[in-house]
């Protein structure tokens, strides 16, 4: 486990943060996402993991599926560190599962029978058809809803959140997760660290997101009785992920100059995120902001 230290004061999660604009900021990206990461049908919208810093100057669709493996990769990782490959669990909640990337891939890898959670409603039928796709829908269950609801008792062997919680109030998270959780389960989540204050405000309003500290996260886990078992520092691994992005959001913008095909992204949107990636690379690059692997375990009795 690493105990890095944490620069800056405990960053307030409550600080104008409006929950509103969560499914409202997904709601308009849904058909980015597919067009960017699809076409599935395990279709992710995370970080991505890299052991080498591969050359940009290659067509888009080489770009695209270096993006997808990474995606991949990082999920792979988890899931070994999580020990899932040694006794996978039966029953996952997938708390903010986007487009169901996630919980396609847990249940076609370890058999598991999985709920999809998210806020967003244009999720839910793309990934019906995406579960349909994958010949899992006896596995697979999309739901609608916000996590901060969930009122479920004992009814999960394991629950996994994928960049989802750093949109999240944490203390009513890890509670009903807690409680959601059968003794002995386990919460795994990928999730992105403030480490400099100064960065707060650009990602937080680039991402509708609420970023949080580690020491944050693991008192709000412990007040629901959820124990910090792993801690992983992914962030070298994932800072790659800014620069292939934006070598696909680059090529994109060229591409449809070049054809005089709009891209469905939008030219504006295309400017503004090339951008964004360059200093969201070295936000990460710097680790003011650090993505990690964390595992919490609701203990037995
Ligand atoms: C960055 S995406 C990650 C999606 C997915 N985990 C993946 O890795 O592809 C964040 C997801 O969290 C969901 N989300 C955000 N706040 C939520 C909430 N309060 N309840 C349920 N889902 C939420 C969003 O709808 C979105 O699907």
């Amino acid at each position: 486990m690493t105990d890095k230290l944490v620069i800056g004061p405990p960053h307030s999660p409550e600080t104008a943060f409006d929950e509103s604009q969560v499914p409202v900021y997904y709601s308009a990206k849904t058909r980015d996402i597919l067009h960017k990461y699809g076409p599935g049908p395990r279709v992710h919208f995370h970080l991505g993991l890299f052991d080498s810093t591969p050359n940009t100057t290659v067509p888009q669709h080489v770009v695209r599926r270096r993006i997808v493996e990474s995606q991949e990769t990082v999920l792979e990782h988890a899931a070994a560190l999580w020990g899932v490959p040694a006794a996978p669990p039966a029953e996952v909640l997938d708390i903010g599962c986007g487009l169901g990337g996630g919980s396609i891939y847990w249940a076609q890898e370890y058999g598991s029978a999985v709920t999809g959670l998210t806020i967003t409603a244009e999720h839910i039928p793309v990934m019906a058809r995406l579960v349909r796709q994958a010949s899992v829908s006896g596995l697979v269950t999309p739901v609608l809803g916000d996590a901060h609801d969930l009122r479920e008792e004992r009814a999960y062997d394991a629950a996994v959140a994928v960049e989802s919680a750093v949109h999240m109030d944490r203390v009513r998270l890890f509670a009903v997760v807690s409680r959601a959780l059968r003794p002995g389960g386990w919460f795994g989540l990928q999730e992105h660290f403030l480490c400099r204050p100064q960065v707060a405000d650009f990602v937080n309003g680039y991402y509708k997101t609420r970023l949080g500290t580690v020491p944050e996260y693991v008192a709000a886990a412990r007040d629901a009785g959820l124990e910090l078992e792993q801690n992983e520092d992914v962030t070298d691994g994932v800072s790659e992920f800014w620069v292939q992005s934006m070598a696909w959001t680059t090529a994109e913008l060229e591409r449809s100059r070049m054809t005089g095909t709009p891209s469905p992204v939008g030219p504006e949107r295309l400017r503004e995120s090339a951008l964004a990636h360059g200093r969201l690379f070295r936000i990460w690059r710097d680790h003011a902001v650090e993505t990690r692997l964390l595992l919490f375990r609701k203990r037995k009795r």
